[in-house]
């Protein structure tokens, strides 16, 4: 398939391209060329009247969160316990489950996102049916069912080795069943995980050579209950580093409130952040330190963090992440590139997609917006992150099959 469009696209942290009426051709649901010109014969599909991109990635969402976006508490632990535990018991009820999954699936694909980091629930049935219904979707996914082990609602909680014998189950029937389904370790955070489940999430993330994704360092009173947790270790990262979880196919959620020493360890294990800002303003979690974590070379994804986030379009979430950070430290192509090439890196997906580029997936949107009009990259992409409510999104392809 060959199709006429005009494109805005990351080159890298400081560049994106604007190509306009461009063709781009697509065979086995991978980018083939990329060219402003074709032979006369050819058929192409003409979308010269819509503005093509990547597809949004979102490197941390909760799926089984997605009814309770919007309800408020002012910090995260007392909204954990009244709101979200309450919330994700629900998701036990597999008819419950199927419905959020399909909706949220759903809503994701609409609002132009074509990959996305999903915490499910400590339910693994819900979390096989997300695995089902995102399957059917045909979403890119790195997704897990979340892991409780201690200090949490009885509810929630479970056995250690339960847990890891049904997370383990899980990966071995949904990581890799096709090219758009990855399994993702997900111990939930340091206060409701015990050392034997980190240590064995790790030795099983390794073996099985998939990623682990987790919460760090999102709040002070978190921080304050976690080091109590482990008085053998001398910070949050210190922690994640004796039990296992750093590694270079972890990403981990928030990572604000971190001392140098903790930096270094995430950037010597390879590990990657996924920045949250809406989420990080709705609890007064704090200000993500972007010029630090940069500096350390850290890789860093854009997420919505759904429900802490309250929306899944990650236009917003690029307007959100601009917001939080003192005037003049963004500059306007690196929120389209945190969004995509930024978040395929965190979840080490960026040889697959984030990018239109030759060999990679055809994930790709197209939106129908005034941002078309624009001669200069900077105007288009900030008429495209700044408009509420964002431009329609026209069509998504994921990995060359329309979807919509
Ligand atoms: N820390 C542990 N669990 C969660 C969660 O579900 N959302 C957020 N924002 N932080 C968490
Ligand atoms: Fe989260």
């Amino acid at each position: 398939m060959i199709i006429k469009t005009n494109i805005l696209n990351p080159i890298d942290i400081t560049e994106c391209e604007l190509r306009k009426e461009i063709y781009i051709t697509i065979e086995e649901g991978k980018i083939s060329s990329i060219s402003p010109t074709i032979e006369l014969s050819k058929d192409f599909v003409d979308y010269s009247n819509l503005l093509c991109l990547p597809g949004m990635i979102d490197s941390h969402t909760h799926l089984s969160q997605w009814h309770i976006r919007g309800k408020y508490r002012n910090n995260l632990l007392d909204w954990l316990n009244e709101i979200v535990f309450p919330e994700e018991k629900k998701s036990f009820d597999p008819l419950y489950a199927e419905q959020t999954a399909t909706d949220f699936f759903d809503k994701l694909i609409k609002s132009g996102t074509t990959t996305a980091g999903v915490y499910v629930s400590a339910s693994q049935t819900a979390t096989d049916i997300a695995f089902q219904k995102g399957n059917e979707s045909g979403m890119r996914l790195v997704m897990g069912q979340v892991m409780m082990d201690m200090n949490s609602p009885e509810y929630l909680c479970q056995k250690t080795d339960d847990s890891l014998r049904e997370a383990e189950e899980l990966c071995l029937k949904w990581n890799k069943k096709t090219e758009l389904l990855h399994y993702a370790f997900t111990p939930r955070f340091a206060i409701t995980c015990s050392r034997d489940l980190m240590s064995e999430v790790g030795t099983l993330a390794e073996k099985n050579k998939v990623r682990i994704q987790t919460h760090l360092s999102e709040n002070k009173a978190e921080i304050e209950q976690v080091l109590a947790l482990f008085p053998e270790c001398s910070s949050y990262t210190d922690i994640y580093n004796k039990y296992k979880i750093l590694s270079p196919l972890s990403i981990f959620g928030h990572a604000i409130h971190l001392s140098d020493t903790e930096l270094g360890l995430l950037r010597y294990s390879g590990s990657t952040i996924a920045h949250c800002p809406d989420s990080n303003f709705f609890l007064n979690s704090g200000q993500f330190p972007l010029g630090r974590i940069k500096k350390a070379g850290i890789d860093i994804g854009l997420a919505s963090d759904i429900a802490a986030g309250t929306t899944p379009d990650m236009f917003y979430h690029q307007r959100m992440m601009l917001y939080r950070q003192s005037a003049g430290v963004l500059k306007l192509p690196e929120l389209l590139y945190t969004a995509t090439l930024g978040s395929a890196k965190a979840l080490r997906l960026d040889s697959e997609t984030g990018s239109i580029e030759i060999g990679k997936s055809a994930d790709l949107i197209f939106i129908d917006s005034k941002a078309l009009d624009s001669e200069d990259v900077d105007s288009a992409i900030s008429e495209l992150i700044f408009l509420t409510p964002i431009p329609k999104i026209e069509k998504v392809f994921i990995a060359g099959k329309q979807l919509l």
